[in-house]
C-alpha cells in the first residue's frame, strides 16, 4: 500500500484518490501517526502531504522519524518536500520565491519525470521555498521563479515536488505519481475485483454464521451493501422503510433491483405513520427531526420483530472515516449518521465493509454485483426525501404533485442526455401560488422551482447551465401535464450562499 501522511493540505484526499486511480491501494493517516500505525498498513511507499504549516514553526506537525527507516521510498509534496529538505540538512526560507497558481517547468529530469515532454504546467501554492539542498541531493525540476521545484536524493529513494501533482491544474501530474509508484515498486493490483474480494472476505470473516441487519435507502451505498451481503452468502435482513416521501416508482425500482438479486428485503410500509407525524408541521428543522425520530422508531421495531441480530451493516464511506489533520477521528461521530445512533442503543456490532472506499469505488463494486445503472448512477437523494422539497407542511396531495413534477424533470434530463452532466437535480414545490391564464381561463397554481447543480462532493455547488431550449421544453410540459402548477422557475443560487436543498 501507499501510506499518505496528512499534514493538513486541502488536497490530501485527492492524493489518495489519484493513487487508487493508478490501481495502488492507499490510506490517509494523520501526519504525526506513530510508526506502528504506518507499519500496520504494510507500506511500500510513503507520501508526505502538503499543509499550511511552515517547517520553522516549532508546533508544525512532523512525521514519525521511523518512517525514514522503513526502507521504502518517500515522496514529499509542497510542505512535505520542504520537510524532507530540512530534515536531511538542506535549507528552507520564507519569502522571495512564493508562487501561487499556475507555473511551467523550465526544466525537468530524472525518474519522476520520465515520459514527460513538451509543456509541463504545474500548480503551485507555497510561501516558503527550498533554497539549499541537503548534501548529495539535487534539484530535478525548476520553474521561472523557483530553481528548486523538485528534488531527489542520490540513492533515488527520497523525492520532493514543490507543486501539487494531484490536482487537475497539473495536467501531467498522474504521470509523475505513476513514476513514483514505479520507482517505489508499489504493487498495482487494486482493481474493483480486488476491492470486491476484500469486502467479501471481510463480511464472511466477521459475520459469516451470524445475523446481519441493514437499512436500505435506495441509494447506491446501501444497495451495493445489500448485494454484497447477498453475494457473500451472509445471513442478512435488509429493511427498506417506505416513509411515503420517495420519488415516483422508487420503491418498486429498489425492490426489483435487490430482491431479484437474492437480497432478503423487507419493505416496511410506514407511509401513514410518517404523514400523520408530519401533519401541519411547517418548520424545516422540526420536519427533519420528526422524520429522523420516526425512522429510528420504525427501524427499532423491525429489528425487534425480525431479530436478534449481532451486526448492523452500514455503507459508511472512506471520506466519512478518514482521520486526518483536517478533521480528526470523524469515524466515531459520523459512522452512525444513517440510523441516528442505533448501534450504540441496541448494542449492535458495526459492519462497514466500505469504510476504506471512495464513492466511485462503491459504484464500481455495484457494477460488479449487478446493481442496475438506474440505482447505481443515481443522483444523491436526502434521507428526509420529498418532505424537504415541499416548503411548509407536507400532505399527500402536495407529495403527489411534486412526485409527478420531479419525474417529468428527471425523465427529461435523461432523455436529453443531461442527467449525468449534473451532480444533482430536483424540483421544489413552493407554497406560493401565482396567477396565470390558460385559454380564456384564469389559473391560480403553485410555483414550482427546478434546481440542478454541478458539484464534486456536495459541499459547494454551482447552478448548472442547462440549455435554454431544454429548460423551455420542461417549463412548458410541467404546467401542461400538472394543472396544479401554474409557473415554473429555475434556481440560480450557488452553494454558498444557498444550500442544494431548499430546506
Ligand atoms: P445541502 O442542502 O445541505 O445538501 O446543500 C447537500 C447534499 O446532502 C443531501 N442532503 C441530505 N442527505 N440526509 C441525507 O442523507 C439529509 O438530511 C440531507 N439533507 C441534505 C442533499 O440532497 C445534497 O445532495
Amino acid at each position: 500500500s501507499v501510506v499518505i501522511l496528512d499534514f493538513g493540505s486541502q488536497y490530501t484526499h485527492l492524493i489518495a484518490r489519484r493513487i487508487r486511480e493508478l490501481h495502488a491501494y492507499s490510506v490517509v493517516l494523520p501526519g504525526p501517526a506513530p510508526l506502528e500505525r504506518v507499519r500496520a498498513h504494510a507500506p511500500e511507499a510513503v507520501v508526505l502531504s502538503g499543509g499550511p504549516s511552515s517547517v520553522f514553526d516549532p508546533a508544525a506537525m512532523r512525521p514519525d522519524e521511523g518512517v525514514f527507516g522503513l526502507g521504502v521510498p518517500v515522496l514529499g509534496i509542497c510542505y512535505g518536500m520542504q520537510y524532507l529538505a530540512q530534515r536531511f540538512g538542506g535549507r528552507v526560507e520564507r519569502g522571495g520565491r512564493a508562487e501561487y497558481g499556475k507555473a511551467w517547468l523550465t526544466r525537468f529530469e530524472g525518474p519522476l519525470f520520465e515520459g514527460l515532454s513538451g509543456e509541463v504546467q504545474v500548480w503551485m501554492s507555497h510561501a516558503d521555498a527550498v533554497t539549499e539542498l541537503p548534501p548529495g541531493w539535487r534539484a530535478v525540476a525548476a520553474t521561472e521563479e523557483n530553481p528548486v521545484a523538485a528534488i531527489q536524493d542520490d540513492a533515488g529513494r527520497f523525492f520532493g515536488v514543490q507543486f501539487h501533482p494531484e490536482v487537475a491544474h497539473t495536467p501531467k501530474g498522474m504521470t509523475i505519481l505513476e513514476n513514483f509508484l514505479r520507482v517505489a515498486g508499489v504493487r498495482r493490483d487494486w482493481t474493483p475485483d480486488h476491492a470486491l474480494d476484500a469486502a467479501l472476505e471481510e463480511v464472511r470473516g466477521r459475520a459469516g454464521g451470524e445475523r446481519v441487519l441493514l437499512a436500505v435507502s435506495g441509494g447506491v451505498d446501501s444497495s451495493t451493501l445489500a448485494l454484497l451481503l447477498a453475494r457473500a452468502g451472509v445471513d442478512h435482513t435488509a429493511v427498506f422503510v417506505d416513509h411515503g416521501l420517495l420519488r415516483l416508482g422508487e420503491r418498486e425500482e429498489v425492490e426489483r433491483a435487490l430482491a431479484s438479486a437474492g437480497v432478503n428485503l423487507v419493505t416496511v410500509d410506514a407511509r401513514e405513520r410518517f404523514l400523520a407525524a408530519l401533519e401541519g408541521v411547517g418548520d424545516p428543522e422540526a420536519k427533519r427531526k420528526i422524520i429522523g425520530r420516526e425512522f429510528v422508531e420504525v427501524f427499532k421495531e423491525q429489528a425487534a420483530r425480525l431479530g436478534p441480530f449481532r451486526f448492523l451493516a452500514q455503507g459508511t464511506l472512506y471520506p466519512d472515516v478518514i482521520e486526518s489533520a483536517g478533521g480528526t477521528g470523524a469515524a466515531n461521530i459520523k459512522s452512525h449518521h444513517n440510523v441516528g445512533g442505533l448501534p450504540a442503543e441496541l448494542g449492535f456490532e458495526l459492519l462497514e465493509p466500505f469504510r476504506y472506499l471512495f464513492k466511485d469505488e462503491v459504484r464500481e463494486l455495484g457494477l460488479l454485483l449487478g446493481l442496475p445503472d438506474t440505482v447505481r448512477l443515481r443522483h444523491p437523494f436526502p434521507g428526509p426525501g420529498l418532505a424537504i422539497r415541499i416548503l411548509g407542511p407536507v400532505d399527500e396531495e402536495k407529495l403527489d404533485i411534486l412526485r409527478r413534477a420531479d419525474d417529468l424533470f428527471i425523465s427529461a434530463l435523461k432523455d436529453h442526455g443531461l442527467y449525468d452532466e449534473v451532480w444533482q437535480a430536483l424540483a421544489v414545490l413552493t407554497p406560493v401560488r401565482s396567477v396565470g391564464v390558460t385559454g380564456d381561463e384564469r389559473r391560480y397554481g403553485y410555483v414550482l422551482a427546478l434546481r440542478a447543480v454541478t458539484s464534486v462532493d456536495g459541499m459547494t455547488a454551482d447552478w448548472a447551465r442547462l440549455p435554454h431550449d431544454f429548460l423551455d421544453e420542461v417549463a412548458r410540459k410541467i404546467p401542461q401535464r400538472i394543472p396544479e402548477i401554474g409557473r415554473v422557475v429555475y434556481d440560480l443560487t450557488s452553494k454558498p450562499p444557498g444550500t442544494i436543498e431548499w430546506e
